[in-house]
């Protein structure tokens, strides 16, 4: 019985030592070194292998090393291998962090202040209070609920989208659909934290930055697969758009030339945003991996109708 993780290596290295302290009676490999396939009962990716039914015949759990599972194609998933996705504090830690610099470099007019750096000009720009700035999030699941929890503090008139109904206190939330156009009109910043299925796939387009304020700004944290590129840079071009933050790309590494590296309304990061700490991930699935034995339910199960 084996634990097989296929993920950045250095970390797995990680892995490996927690899991000889935590679980010394579950062998650990690192991919490429997966020994007999057949003994591999526990598989955690970033990027899935082929095959995953085909190669390992005893596989029983299957873990994304990551918050989302749009790599993986469920199609292609016998429907009795549980996909599990990370619910790993140091996920959701270094997400809050990530979208609160974003917003706040954001809302600080931090783009304006590297252009006029460049230029050498030195020009105030009138500072908006935290409370007439309004902040909206979508896709409320974990990581949304818990970025809006700490923007709280910042005193952000704060919102938030979702698939199907949320309520959080102190946050005004919109449902489906048919409520969009009415919270976006009243995002000055938006955050994409939503999962990527194939009912969010190029969500972020010309028809949506229409409907936010006139020179509203965006911060991408969810996958690249959201924005469609052309009318996001179409957008910023025109003053639809006042500015953006991406830390995803439909492409990654985002190719040479591509217009993200070198528009001056854009700062780029490279899907840096939040990353599991092998730590508290191997707790998690040590967690995941008990509960899973014992038959019980398991949190962070992918829906597969759902696609997260
Ligand atoms: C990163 O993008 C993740 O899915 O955790």
């Amino acid at each position: 019985m084996t634990f097989l993780y296929k993920a950045n290596a250095a970390r797995g290295a990680e892995w490996a030592r927690f899991f000889a302290a935590r679980a010394p009676e579950l062998p650990f490999r690192i991919w490429p070194d997966i020994g007999d396939p057949d003994e591999v009962r526990y598989l955690a990716v970033w990027k899935p292998p082929d095959d995953i039914a085909a190669t390992f015949r005893n596989l029983e759990l299957l873990f994304s090393v990551g918050a989302g599972v749009d790599q993986f194609d469920l199609t292609q998933l016998p429907p009795h291998i549980p996909l599990v996705r990370m619910i790993d504090p140091g996920i959701r830690e270094s997400m809050i962090e990530y979208a609160t610099m974003a917003v706040l470099a954001l809302h600080r007019d931090l783009v304006d202040f590297i252009a006029q750096q460049r230029e050498q000009v030195w020009r105030e720009i009138q500072i908006v209070s935290a409370s007439s700035r309004r902040v909206g999030v979508m896709g409320l699941g974990l990581l949304g609920q818990a970025v809006l929890q700490r923007l709280k503090a910042f005193g952000f008139t704060l919102a938030g989208w979702n698939r199907s109904p949320r309520s959080m206190t102190g946050v005004t939330c919109y449902a489906g659909e048919r409520a969009l156009p009415e919270f976006l009109a009243q995002t000055d910043i938006l955050v994409c934290l939503l999962p990527l299925t194939a009912e969010t796939h190029g969500i972020l387009n010309r028809d949506l930055f229409v409907r936010l304020p006139r020179g509203a700004k965006l911060i991408n944290v969810g996958r690249g697969g959201h924005l469609v590129t052309d009318d996001l840079i179409d957008a910023l071009d025109r003053g639809v758009l006042s500015a953006a933050v991406l830390d995803v790309a439909e492409a990654e590494p985002l190719p040479a030339g591509h217009p993200f590296w070198s528009h001056p309304r854009i700062l780029l990061t490279p899907h840096n945003a939040s990353m599991t700490i092998p730590e508290s991930a191997v707790d998690y699935v040590l967690e995941t991996i008990g509960r899973h034995r014992r038959g019980e339910a398991l949190p962070g199960l992918v829906d597969r109708e759902r696609g997260y």
